[in-house]
């Protein structure tokens, strides 16, 4: 490529990444996915390498980041940084209203109205168009200068062109991260089982002071701007300030307004008040502000506000509703936790009808009694909190909660640990979550690595009683016939006490209609949440005679459905769902007796299994109809895939099966260590406590947790079962024999991104080599492999304890040798 070509193609690069940039801020759409951006940005990035000359300081490359901050230096503000007065009824916005006037000495004035974005307020400085500073507000007088990791939010201009822009100007505005991106980080967080982010605006301030910029880059931070500032500027009104940064490139949201009177600021606050929860952002109330830049500067300051603009905030969201019921859910390791069930109350735009109540001490704190009306709360959280019983309200008679003592899955009495808050489920062997927690580990990538067993597979067919350890899941090769058409989730059913199947009311209406989209009903339903269930009913016809779509047959299933639940009182109500074998008897009314559809629907769990039992001949099309009550299903090709990798799992060796045996403190290095010891499962369990302590890493608590293992009849079983299966619980010939010994004894860790390695290659390789694997930065480790974009924080604690650290490189130099 010669000059001429790498100008044309870095100019149309830049073209396109920038018009998606503007698609993603400024209309909130995709075209293309995040790997065909950053594939973009990759062929420009090499072109700017390629040809230096050619890079511009505007490129949308100079948003990747790369720079380490140490430590913010402090900067001092221009203009100072102010905080606002607060407000939160009429009556003190007629006050402020009334000082201004009074200020202002009776002329007219006109007020300007924003939203208050919560996020952290930022300042910038542009010197010869050019961005040359971002501080944050600080103390009001100096901030942070985070101009680095500023320099990453694409929608913030680099470089500001056009006639009128001044030599130097500063604006003003939040940096926020939008409630989507927030979201999407929470639930990677969760995922990974790392610590989830209290709210966007704490994720927004603690991304913006982060050393490495490039993770800025990923977070996808954004901003509004709301202020102009400067020598000189020839603008008479807030309003030509906001006008004149829009033109210039900068992202202003569209919600300012400008009124004539309190009156209309009075509006403009009723207006925004539930609409402000369609916003991609947090917003907690308004700002006013005089519109006039005289005026402003006529009513000047008080010592720390502004006297031409206030605050006013929306009312803390909470709000009053029925504790109907609390469920335990029970975690992968047996812990429990209580939920509220509340009657749905519409708070801070969404309804709500659950909220964690955390432990037994939170319900004793809180001094909840059934049936209580309680004071659920929304703040800047996304899970609503129960924050108080109104006792007023409290029923006569009503009891307080008893805790439950057994547990909801599986019946066995709860224990709780001395100075635990949380109970605990100790029937680790039988208790299907924390079956599938065991069960998880053990199809595992580092493990048995049968991927094709997801945890929504699992569940499936734990609950449907297929498997109930590890050790059956080779047991299911025999099994396809009866694994075809097996519903993959169980979401949508519910058992009621008596044991009678409930399913969701969405995909009982699902079913029941066509040509109308489940994402529909569930918006549908959304919006109808707070209505009774015969009355939603009714709302329903009303929606598909308006959508138009087979109005005659589609509002006909619903009237039969209105009829069927009006036909069977007797069966108990439960909030969302319908009994399914009312469903059912729409479908199959002439063909079965209710009574039978009944009896099958308390004995069975799903839909598959009622009409397996009732073992009818149903004609394809009511077939299909039924269907659509289902979750998905497993179909030929899931299940030879899932067999498949059973099978193929069978050739992981020895101590890959002694990792995923899930023995307590056996992780993946300690499994290595033990099966090269002992060779075989068969030596390890014949091993007294002297043979264990005898090997070097291995300590009390882990004997004594190999002792306990082996002391169960279940484990034994196990493993004699996966043993008959065909699985390796001895080392082979060729794995006695590292690959060389040129690691031996060795504690290495890799950190940072590596070109010759994927993740878990580097696990393999140093243990092939003789060495041992270290996950985390301790005094233990010989050297660390240095990585691209290694963390900060992992490198300054590496070097505070001398531990060397080696590239790439340098690393397989040592193998060669
Ligand atoms: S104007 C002199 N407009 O609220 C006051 N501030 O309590 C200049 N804020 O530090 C601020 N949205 O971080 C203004 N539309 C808006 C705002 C806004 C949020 C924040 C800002 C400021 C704080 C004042």
């Amino acid at each position: 490529m010669n000059d001429q070509e790498a100008a044309k193609r870095i100019a149309q690069l830049t073209k396109e990444i920038n018009h998606h940039n503007q698609l993603y801020y400024q209309e909130s759409r995709i075209e293309i996915s995040d790997y065909e951006f950053d594939q973009l940005l990759e062929e420009l990035i090499r072109l700017e390498t390629e040809f230096p000359d050619l890079l511009s300081p505007e490129s949308p490359s100079q948003r990747v980041g790369g720079t380490i901050t140490k430590e913010f230096k402090t900067v001092k503000h221009e203009y100072r940084m102010m905080s606002l007065g607060n407000t939160y009824t009429t009556e003190e916005l007629l006050a402020f209203d009334e000082r201004v006037q009074k200020g202002l000495g009776h002329q007219d004035y006109e007020y300007f109205c924003e939203m208050k974005f919560d996020g952290v307020a930022i300042s910038l400085v542009y010197e010869n168009g050019q961005l040359v500073r971002a501080v944050t507000r600080g103390d009001g007088t100096q901030g942070d200068d985070v101009t680095a990791n500023v320099q990453t939010i694409r929608n913030i201009p680099l470089k500001v062109t056009g006639k009128h822009v001044p030599t130097k100007f500063e604006v003003r505005g939040e940096i926020f991260l939008p409630i989507r991106e927030f979201e999407k980080i929470n639930a990677e967080r969760e995922a990974n089982g790392e610590a989830l982010m209290a709210n966007p605006r704490n994720a927004a301030s603690g991304t913006l002071k982060m050393q490495d910029s490039s993770i800025v880059a990923k977070r996808r931070l954004n901003c509004y701007l709301y202020q102009l500032l400067g020598d000189d500027l020839e603008v008479e009104t807030h309003e030509k300030g906001i006008h004149l940064i829009e033109s210039w490139g900068f992202n202003v949201s569209p919600t300012y307004q400008k009124v004539k009177d309190i009156q209309g600021v009075l509006k403009y606050i009723d207006h925004w008040r539930e609409k402000r929860h369609t916003l991609p952002l947090e917003t907690d109330g308004v700002v006013l502000k005089i519109n006039s830049l005289e005026q402003q500067e006529e009513l000047g300051f008080t010592a720390k506000n502004p006297r031409w603009a206030i605050a006013y905030k929306y009312k803390a969201e909470s709000a009053e509703t029925e504790l109907l019921s609390i469920t335990y859910q029970v975690g992968r390791t047996g812990a429990i936790t209580p939920v509220a069930n509340l009657s749905p109350v519409s708070l801070a735009g969404t309804t709500v009808k659950r909220a964690s109540l955390h432990n037994a001490n939170e319900i004793k704190r809180l001094g909840i009694f059934e049936g209580d009306f309680v004071y659920v709360e929304k703040g800047g959280e996304i899970i609503p909190k129960i924050t108080g019983v109104n006792l007023q309200k409290r029923k006569a008679g009503a009891h307080s909660i008893d805790y439950i003592k057994e547990c909801p899955e599986c019946g066995t009495p709860l224990v709780r640990k001395e100075g635990e808050a949380k109970h605990f489920c100790p029937n680790v062997h039988h208790c299907p979550p924390q079956i599938l927690g065991r069960i998880e580990h053990f199809v595992f990538k580092r493990a048995m690595d049968i991927d094709s067993l997801g945890t929504e597979r699992i569940r499936a067919l734990i609950d449907q009683g297929f498997i109930s350890s590890y050790a059956d899941i080779y047991d299911l090769e025999g099994k396809a016939k009866e694994l075809l058409g097996l519903e993959m989730s169980h979401d949508q059913y519910e058992k009621e006490e008596s044991g009678l199947l409930y399913i969701t009311l969405e995909k009982a209406l699902f079913a029941l209609t066509e040509q109308i989209s489940f994402k529909q009903i569930q918006d549908f339903l959304e919006e109808a949440a707070e209505l009774p269930l015969f009355e939603t009913l009714r709302a329903f016809q009303e929606k598909i005679r308006k959508w138009k779509k087979k109005v005659p047959s589609n509002t006909g299933m619903v009237e039969f459905l209105l009829n069927a639940l009006k036909d069977h009182p007797e069966l108990p109500k439960m909030e969302d769902y319908v009994p399914v074998a009312v469903v059912l008897e729409i479908f199959l009314g002439r063909r079965v007796d209710f009574d039978e559809i009944l009896k099958a629907s308390k004995k069975e769990g799903t839909i598959h299994g009622i009409l397996l039992r009732l073992n009818l001949d149903l004609p394809d099309e009511l077939r299909e109809r039924i269907k659509k009550l289902k979750a998905n299903t497993f179909q030929e090709g899931v299940i030879s895939n899932m067999l498949e990798g059973i099978k193929a799992s069978k050739e992981q060796s020895f101590e890959k099966v002694l990792f995923a045996l899930g023995i307590r403190n056996i992780g993946e290095n300690t499994a290595q260590l033990l099966a090269r010891h002992f060779k075989s499962i068969d030596r390890l369990q014949e091993a007294t406590e002297e043979d264990l302590l005898e090997i070097n890493g291995v300590g009390e608590t882990l004997v004594q947790s190999i002792q306990d293992f082996f002391s169960e009849k279940e484990n034994l079983d196990n493993i004699s079962r996966l043993k008959t299966h065909g699985l390796k619980f001895k080392l082979e010939e060729n794995e006695t024999q590292p690959k060389s010994t040129a690691l031996a004894g060795k504690k290495i860790l890799a950190s940072g991104k590596l070109e010759h390695f994927k993740r878990d290659e580097i696990v393999d390789f140093v243990q092939d080599h003789g060495g041992q694997y270290i996950t985390s930065v301790s005094k233990n480790l010989d050297f660390i492999i240095e990585g691209e974009g290694m963390g900060p924080s992992k490198k300054e604690k590496a070097k505070k304890l001398g531990i060397p650290m080696i590239s790439e490189e340098e690393f397989l130099a040592m193998i060669k040798e």
